[in-house]
């Protein structure tokens, strides 16, 4: 197991690049079950994630192959198999995006149930829900989903919740059920909006995605594409706050500034000067510390829960008390205790965190929990005084590419070693 060792107090400076988004490529990868043939995926991030389903892909019968760094070619002509197994979804919860994929083109699916992770229960009802509604029959066995349709048809779908999987399952189904689905309450994240342009690339016919409320026309067949994944709109917003919190001055590239607004938004109320020039943003933070605000995580166009670590990590060296609300899973504050063993003033009520904004953080041994709580703890000892060091990066290692290389790039200092206290 690896760990990042931080020198804090280096201000970035510098330019960096945005890597492909991981939310949008595994349902984009997912989709290229839905007709067979040979695609090619470009801007694809050098992830674990994406190592993973690309795993699974090839145990439902697809071969892949890196054509380039960031570029995969797909083949899913011999694609036939239909079981998700448990192996694969324990590692990655996102193997769910099968399920649309798979009952679009097969008719049938088996994948291992999801369970619960270290941010919440996160249940899968609302898949089923509208499966269902397709004119699936679920049958849950043995730890599996096994989900069969004589025929797809189109329905109309109203979320309890809004849903990024389901809206993305659904989609990906009833792109071949016959007739017309609404899906309504849908999630409107950019990653939905990927999903179903390269759907459309492929011939779907889908009006709405973006708003709230989608419409698909279910068509007889599809056909194989090439596309391009949209920049990760959460690694641009990290960079962001690791420029707030370190004072630093840096250009973040290939970004799509519209995608993370609320974010921007929200570091500019902390008093950063941020500046969009095209797909590129100019960052900087002249104050000594930050102005303490106010977040809120709430679904695509608001503050993201994907973020929410980072920014309490911001606060935490804030001017002023902040309060910060998790909205969207039960159980995502676990970076709060480690941040206060760097000295960080925060209290947990319920979902909501209290930050009084300290001096100063000072470095300390801290472990991650969870992909975007081990960017808080890295974003922390950035600025923090003395050494850091974040155990458990493999959490990192599942969403950010390069995050160290990229970091080192903007003048920060830290390396990855191997933890020999933390076994295997
Ligand atoms: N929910 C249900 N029933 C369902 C589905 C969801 O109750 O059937 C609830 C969840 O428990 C949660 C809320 O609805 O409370 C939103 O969950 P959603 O389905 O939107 O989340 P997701 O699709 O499982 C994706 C991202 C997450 C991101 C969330 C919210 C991927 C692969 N994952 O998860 O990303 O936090 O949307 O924006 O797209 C991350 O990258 O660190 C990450 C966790």
């Amino acid at each position: 197991m690896d760990k990042f060792v931080i020198e804090g107090g280096e201000r970035l400076q510098g330019t960096v690049r945005i890597s492909g988004s991981k939310n949008a490529v595994l349902p984009l990868l997912a989709a290229t079950l839905l007709r067979k043939g040979t695609y090619t995926i470009g801007n694809v991030p050098r992830l674990r994630d994406v190592n993973t389903m690309i795993r699974l892909l090839e145990l439902l019968g697809v071969k892949t192959k890196w054509a380039e760094e960031n570029r995969l070619s797909i083949d899913t002509r011999d694609a036939e198999n239909h079981v998700a197994p448990y192996d694969v979804v324990k590692e990655m919860r996102a193997s769910v995006l099968v399920l649309g994929s798979l009952v679009g083109a097969l008719r049938k699916a088996t994948v291992s149930y999801p369970g619960g992770c270290a941010i919440g229960e996160r249940p899968i009802n609302l898949h089923l829900k509208g499966l269902s509604a397709l004119g699936c029959d679920i049958n849950i066995r043995e730890g599996y989903v096994d989900v069969t349709a004589k025929s797809l048809k189109g329905s109309r779908i109203i979320f309890d919740t809004i849903t990024v999987g389901g809206t993305e399952n659904i989609l990906m189904a009833a792109v071949r059920a016959k007739g017309e689905t609404i899906i309504e309450n849908a999630a409107r994240e950019p990653e939905v909006i990927d999903l179903a342009c390269m759907l459309k690339k492929m011939g779907a016919k889908i009006e709405g995605e973006g708003t709230e409320v989608i419409r698909i026309r279910g068509v007889d067949d599809l056909e194989p594409c090439d596309y391009d994944v949209i920049p990760d709109r959460i690694e641009a917003g990290t960079f962001l706050a690791a420029c707030g919190i370190t004072r630093g001055n840096i250009i973040v590239e290939r970004c799509v500034p519209r995608h993370i607004k609320a974010i921007i938004d929200k570091l500019k109320e902390a008093g950063m000067d941020i500046v969009e020039d095209g797909d590129s943003l100019k960052a900087a933070m002249t104050r000594k510390r930050p102005i303490a605000v106010d977040v809120k995580t709430i679904p695509y166009p608001g503050f993201p829960t994907d973020m929410q670590a980072q920014i309490m990590a911001l606060m935490s060296i804030s001017k002023g008390v902040s309060a910060v609300q998790e909205t969207i899973f039960e159980n995502r504050m676990m970076h709060a205790a480690e941040l206060r063993r760097m000295g960080a003033d925060i209290r947990v009520i319920g979902h909501a965190a209290i930050v009084k904004g300290k001096d100063m953080l000072s470095g300390a041994k801290v472990m991650a929990t969870d992909l975007r709580a081990s960017a808080s703890l890295i974003i922390a000892g950035l600025a923090a005084y003395g050494t850091t060091e974040v155990s458990r990066i493999y959490h990192i290692d599942r969403g950010y590419e390069s995050i160290e290389k990229k970091l080192r790039g903007l003048g920060a200092k830290i390396v990855r070693r191997k933890d020999e206290s933390m076994g295997h």
